[in-house]
């Protein structure tokens, strides 16, 4: 043997890297000009005039085989995600230019690596559903540089690399206390001073945003350990049995993760408003189960510190499970499918997933964001889906012409509200894009049948549904096969612009 040093973790960040930049660049960029052209087994495509291919299976969710090539000189070269940075760039030119682009996509590129390495080294949680929190090595696999993260030592901070860290302890002078709700649970983390409330902290903020100290606010040192979660800055307190959801003022995908201040005032609003909802619909779907945010706490020393010190109670998802029934992030599932019986699974998984979500659409104007990373999917023994749950309050939104936000401050109620067209558009790209295509994909591999047998059995569950509702037209369009709407990361990257700015690019509907 010569003593080649073949950095594994390093080979797996770039192809990764790769992957997700491509899969983008079909999506979002060759997509929508016609310049994507099926060829099985391989996808080919042409960016800036330079034609690409590579071997593709699992649908619309475009997992590669073998490496991407690259067209040149007549033969094919193996393409690399520096080449392929320089292909977008000269393709994107005319919708302005990005200076930073490259560095993101290297960013993360060497934030994988990084994460592997750290991996290699640790020890993973013993708690099933945090250890699905912690498996997402790869990130989103349809953004340009899905784990960069800002700044340095955030390793010490990552859930991938099974991070575990105590919060840091500040004590809120109580004529300065900002609360809503209830967060009496806080409380229970540690002891403030006579006059004082008790504020946690996430560390990793705390160094970014150093806050003045002085007698409104106090520095009390660190208090208990702490996992994270996948977003990053959420984490689960296991002793106060509680997940608090924290602002960290880094770039992770398209958003700097604030809590802003209506949001945080939103989330507590939306908590007592979806009670009453989710009781009415646990009667036809008594598998839901959703994650409330009863309370938020920081300290009302001007509007930075109120946002970055603000932190939202959430509730955890064991406490909302049946006993035996196990909570695994749907992220998790999308990597890897425990199914004996595919497709029993997954008319199991799109039973307790998809139809709660589309009759809360339906029924009661209610827009969750039920993504990968926001849906957590209750396994029986058998690890067959029996419950689901969603969370995250800051994704969900009332359509506005079916509550009555008069009352909230004019604030808080813009960022609760939707209108229906939009909120159907979110829903659909969630649930069907972002989720149900990539469940389907790893079930299926690379058997195309079986995934046409899974998109059969998806469409029949759908239909029934939909009939019970009265058949409402969007819903009815998209069981015809009207096109799904694809969130365009990559054009938000490019354009620099908030997440909630992103737009739509139409793909393919396998419910067709
Ligand atoms: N398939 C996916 N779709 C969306 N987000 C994903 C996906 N895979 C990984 N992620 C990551 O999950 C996070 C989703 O962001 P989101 O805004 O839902 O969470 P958050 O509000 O920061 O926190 P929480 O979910 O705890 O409320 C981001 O960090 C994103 O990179
Ligand atoms: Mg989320």
């Amino acid at each position: 043997m010569r003593g080649v040093a073949i950095d594994t973790p390093s080979l797996l960040a770039e192809e990764a890297t790769l992957a997700a930049l491509l899969r983008c660049c079909v999506r979002e960029v060759a997509g929508p000009r016609g310049l994507v052209w099926p060829a099985p087994p391989y996808v080919l495509l042409r960016i800036a005039g330079t034609l690409l291919r590579a071997r593709a299976y699992g649908g619309a969710a475009l997992r590669f085989e073998g490496p991407p090539e690259r067209l040149e000189d007549g033969s094919w070269r193996p393409l690399t995600a520096d080449e392929l940075v320089l292909l977008v760039e000269a393709d994107l030119q005319g919708a302005g230019d990005n200076g930073e682009f490259a560095g993101q996509v290297a960013a993360s590129r060497a934030a994988v690596a990084a994460i592997l390495r750290a991996r290699a080294e640790a020890v993973p949680p013993a708690d099933p559903w945090l250890a699905s929190e912690q498996a997402l090595v790869y990130g989103h696999p349809f953004h340009p540089s899905p784990k960069a993260r800002g700044g340095s030592g955030w390793l010490d901070y990552a859930p991938e690399a099974h991070a575990e860290f105590p919060l840091r302890l500040l004590g809120v002078r109580e004529d300065v206390l900002a609360e809503e709700g209830d967060a009496a649970v806080l409380d229970s983390l540690g002891a403030a001073p006579a006059g004082y409330r008790l504020l946690p902290a996430h560390p990793w903020q705390l160094g970014l945003l150093r806050p003045a100290f002085g007698p409104e606010l106090l520095d009390l040192g660190p208090g208990p350990s702490v996992l994270p979660t996948s977003s990053v800055r959420t984490v689960y307190a296991p002793d106060a049995e509680v997940c608090l959801k924290f602002s960290l003022d880094v770039r992770i995908t398209n958003c700097v993760r604030k809590n802003a201040w209506y949001e945080l005032a939103g989330a507590v609003e939306l908590t007592s408003r979806l009670r009453p909802v989710f009781d009415e619909l646990a009667i036809r779907h008594p598998a839901t189960r959703w994650l409330p945010e009863p309370g938020y706490r920081s300290a009302a020393l001007g509007t930075r510190l109120r946002e970055g010190l603000g932190v939202i109670v959430r509730q955890s998802p064991w406490s909302v499970c049946s006993p035996g029934v196990t909570p695994v992030l749907a992220a998790a599932l999308a990597l890897d499918a425990p199914a004996r019986d595919p497709l029993a699974w997954w008319a199991a998984y799109v039973s307790v997933v998809a139809l709660p979500v589309l009759e809360l659409y339906f029924a009661h104007g209610v827009v969750l964001e039920p993504h990968l990373q926001n849906v957590l999917v209750g396994l029986d023994a058998s690890g067959l889906p029996v419950q689901a749950v969603f969370r995250d309050l800051e994704g969900t939104k009332l359509v506005a012409d079916r509550h009555d936000l008069d009352g909230l401050h004019p604030e808080v109620a813009a960022a609760l509200a939707y209108d229906a067209g939009r909120g159907w558009a979110r829903v659909v790209y969630c649930l069907l894009v972002n989720h149900l295509t990539e469940i389907a994909a790893t079930l299926a591999g690379a058997d195309d049948g079986l995934l046409r047998e899974l998109w059969r059995t998806a469409r029949d569950l759908l239909a029934k549904q939909a009939g019970d509702l009265g058949w409402p037209l969007p819903f009815s369009d998209l069981l015809a096969g009207a096109p799904l709407p694809a969130k365009a990361n990559l054009g938000v990257r490019w354009a620099r612009a908030a997440d909630r700015a992103a737009g739509y690019v139409p793909i393919a509907n396998p419910l067709a």
